[in-house]
């Protein structure tokens, strides 16, 4: 079996990583990660990263004078390493849509929150703040609006009364690092169909 390569965009902790990472470590399993590339040289994901023996890349979006300077580096980046996919796992910068297409249906984020509900930044706060008492978190392919694209897959957790952002983030994270792993799975072994907005995995 040919293992897809994929590189992955982390800014911070890298829980997600990990999970694809451990996923990754199962022979059976239809995708690699070869490369893990941040925009931030103190974000622990690439301590996860070094210790499973995957290169690593900082690209410090400071150092570039535009968005499309940043991109441009980091696209170069995963073509050097002969990535296949891209998964951006808590990458906190906002894409081009050059780069967007470059590997549009190839790309996959996962969001904190039960898309097309919330999307942006403080999400699970947001979810708080809605009073709804159903949050999640979704995976779905990369298209130029931000937060948008095919879902690949989406899994729920209650909003219980004593929630903070902090402890219902903490229930999503746990379903975010299951369903990250089934759908680059999914994509990797070429299960996925579009048809219009839906993506159909068989
Ligand atoms: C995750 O909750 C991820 O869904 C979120 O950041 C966290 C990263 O955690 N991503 C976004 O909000 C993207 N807009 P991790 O670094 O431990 O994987």
């Amino acid at each position: 079996m040919s293992r897809k390569r994929v590189g992955v965009l982390i800014s911070g902790g890298g829980s997600n990583l990990q999970a694809l990472i451990d996923a990754a470590a199962a022979p059976d399993y239809p995708a690699e990660i070869v490369l893990v590339i941040s925009n931030r040289a103190d974000a622990f994901g690439l301590e996860r990263a070094a210790k499973a023996g995957i290169a690593t890349r900082i690209i410090d979006h400071k150092r570039f004078p535009d968005r499309e300077s940043f991109d441009r580096e980091t696209d170069s980046a995963l073509r050097d390493a002969a990535c296949e996919i891209v998964c951006l796992a808590g990458f906190m910068r906002i894409l081009t849509p050059a780069f967007v297409e470059a590997w549009q249906g190839r790309m996959l984020n996962i969001h904190p929150s039960l898309l097309p509900s919330f999307k942006g930044l403080h999400v699970q706060r947001q979810a708080l703040e809605a009073g709804v008492k159903i949050a999640g978190c979704t995976v779905h392919l990369v298209t130029p609006d931000l937060d948008d694209g095919p879902i690949l897959e989406q899994a729920a957790v209650p909003v219980l009364d004593g929630d903070d952002e902090s402890s219902l983030s903490a229930r999503i994270l746990e379903q975010e690092h299951r369903i990250y792993p089934r759908a680059l799975a999914a994509l990797a072994a070429g299960r996925i169909r579009l048809e219009g907005r839906r993506a159909l995995t068989s």
